[in-house]
């Protein structure tokens, strides 16, 4: 593995400190960052400031080069009265539009152009007026914008900042927004890692490794294992490569009695296809360039299960990630296989480029016989869902309307976009197959997200689930203002949020 390698994996931990009291325009540092709404410096950060630079601020925005929108950013060298050399300050847009997920953006923003070259020490200065879970957003989003996609390259072009110190705002929300930034930094790392380095059984290693560090359990399952267990689907689709599959097995035991047999609240199921080739049903090159991202759904579920365990959420979580590479070797899964699943539903292959929902089949009933109380699964699942929603919002499916509800609350209070996709029975007959229980393809493309779902429904066993289809979020193809682009930890926040309760 590159040196880049090594040398980003630290950058997850990165040391990110809260200093209270202390005047951040005070602080020794490379630059200090602030925050601006629209309609002028105001009564925060910004006006002390502009007090300490003796009506800098409000002259640039009279000037109108300093306006507050959002993700603007403005840099202000050799300011008087400041003891940073640089000021940053980045826009938040209107001030009643604000929320975890502006707050987030924004500081990522900052964060992001100030990685442009090393510092060695970068002061945010956090709003008062910000709720801690805003706070928490914003201190992770300073932590992933200045990380980029830098894993292979011999000059990195974002530099993370040797220390972030956050002041004005309580060092209790400042150690959990790092945390929750480590976990959507590793989801990242691992979508951004060249397939060829990242396969199953590495990111099974992976896995074993945050286990160690973060106290979770872990349980991998090899092919041996997935044969004695029946998991004949996630076996199919990993056949045409070289590379076996792996289940991974996490849980999280938060919960004061601890009994080894007491049931998990939550699970959590990632679709881990460390490369999607389409298999036989090939897919056009265009397509299968970015399909090393096909396992952001379990690199979330691994990022998510990793913070709860730094955060000792009081919950029981259980996560399970299958793993398999899609590929056509020569005993790749065919059209017109039938697979009989580890629950016994036989399903008919029409279409070995819809091999997602096949490894889901086994995953889910794994998961489904350990008990949980409330199922999410997240997966790059189909390219219908980004034709129905784009680039930016996650499709949710559910069987259970209070859960799904949950989800999407979770999600929103952190800022990434969700919308609910419909369910009904009438999807099912698309699925129907002449040979089998059911076949892996709905009739033709119309509706292809749901009748994904719905394939998944039929694994569920009747527990409340909810699946969150992330083909559009996982990855940017390019930049914004937020990110260099690559592998975006899309649901890693949100699951830390549902496991919290809120
Ligand atoms: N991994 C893809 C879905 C995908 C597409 C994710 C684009 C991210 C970006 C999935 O395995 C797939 O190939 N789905 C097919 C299903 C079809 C054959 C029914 C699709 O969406 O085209
Ligand atoms: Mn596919
Ligand atoms: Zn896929």
């Amino acid at each position: 593995m590159p040196l880049e390698f090594t040398r980003q994996r630290s950058a997850e931990t990165a040391g990110i400190r809260a200093e209270i009291g202390a005047a951040p325009t005070g602080i020794p540092a490379d630059a200090l960052v602030v925050f601006l709404t629209e309609g002028g410096v105001g009564s925060g950060v910004a006006a002390e400031v502009d007090r300490a630079t003796g009506g800098l601020l409000a002259r640039l925005a009279a000037a109108g080069e300093l306006t507050g929108r959002r993700y603007d950013c403005v840099s202000v060298l050799a300011a008087p009265g400041v003891a940073a050399p640089q000021i940053l300050i980045a826009g938040l847009g209107k001030r009643e539009a604000v929320d975890g997920g502006v707050v987030h953006r924004a500081a990522a923003a900052a964060a992001r152009l100030l990685a442009g070259r090393p510092r060695a020490q970068v002061v945010f200065a956090g709003e008062t007026w910000w709720t801690p879970s805003q706070v928490e957003q914003a201190v992770a989003g300073a932590a992933v914008g200045m990380v980029g996609q830098d894993l292979y390259r011999a000059e990195a072009k974002r530099t993370p900042f040797g220390t972030t110190i956050w002041t004005g705002v309580a060092a209790g929300s400042v150690g959990s927004g790092a945390a929750i930034a480590a976990g959507v930094n590793l989801a990242r790392r691992l979508v951004n890692t060249s397939p060829d380095d990242l396969y199953p059984a590495s990111f099974a290693d992976e896995a074993a490794t945050i286990a160690g560090r973060t106290g979770l359990e872990i349980d991998i399952w090899d092919e041996n294992r997935l044969a004695r267990e029946r998991c004949h689907a996630i076996l199919a689709v990993g056949r045409g490569s070289a590379r076996p599959p792996r289940l991974v097995i996490l849980r999280h035991r938060g919960t004061t009695g601890r009994a080894a047999d007491a049931l998990p609240a939550l699970a959590l199921v990632g679709k881990g296809v460390t490369f999607d080739s389409g298999g036989l049903s090939l897919k056009p090159s265009d397509s299968m360039l970015t399909m090393k991202m096909d396992m952001s759904g379990g690199a979330a579920v691994l990022g998510a299960i990793a913070t709860i365990a730094a955060l000792k959420l009081p919950v029981d979580v259980v996560a399970a990630i299958g793993l398999v590479e899609n590929m056509t070797g020569p005993a790749a899964y065919k059209l017109g296989d039938v697979i009989t699943a580890r629950s016994g539903t036989t399903i008919e292959v029409h279409n070995t480029d819809a091999e997602g929902r096949i490894v889901l089949a086994d995953v889910l009933d794994v998961v489904r016989g350990m008990k949980p109380g409330r199922i999410v699964d997240v997966a790059t699942l189909t390219g219908a869902c980004m034709v129905a929603l784009g680039h930016d919002v996650a499709g949710l499916f559910s069987n259970d309307q209070p859960w799904c509800d949950r989800v999407a609350a979770a999600a929103r209070a952190v800022g990434e976009p969700v919308w609910q996709l419909p369910m009904y029975p009438e999807y099912d007959e698309q699925i129907a197959s002449d040979v089998a229980d059911i076949k892996n393809v709905g009739d033709g493309r119309w509706g292809g997200a749901i009748t994904a779902a719905k394939f998944l429904e039929r694994f569920v066993g009747g527990i409340p689930w909810t699946h969150v289809d992330i083909a559009g979020p996982a990855f940017a193809e390019k930049p914004r203002p937020w990110t260099d682009g690559g592998g975006t930890g899309s649901m890693v926040r949100p699951l830390v949020e549902l496991a919290r309760g809120g």
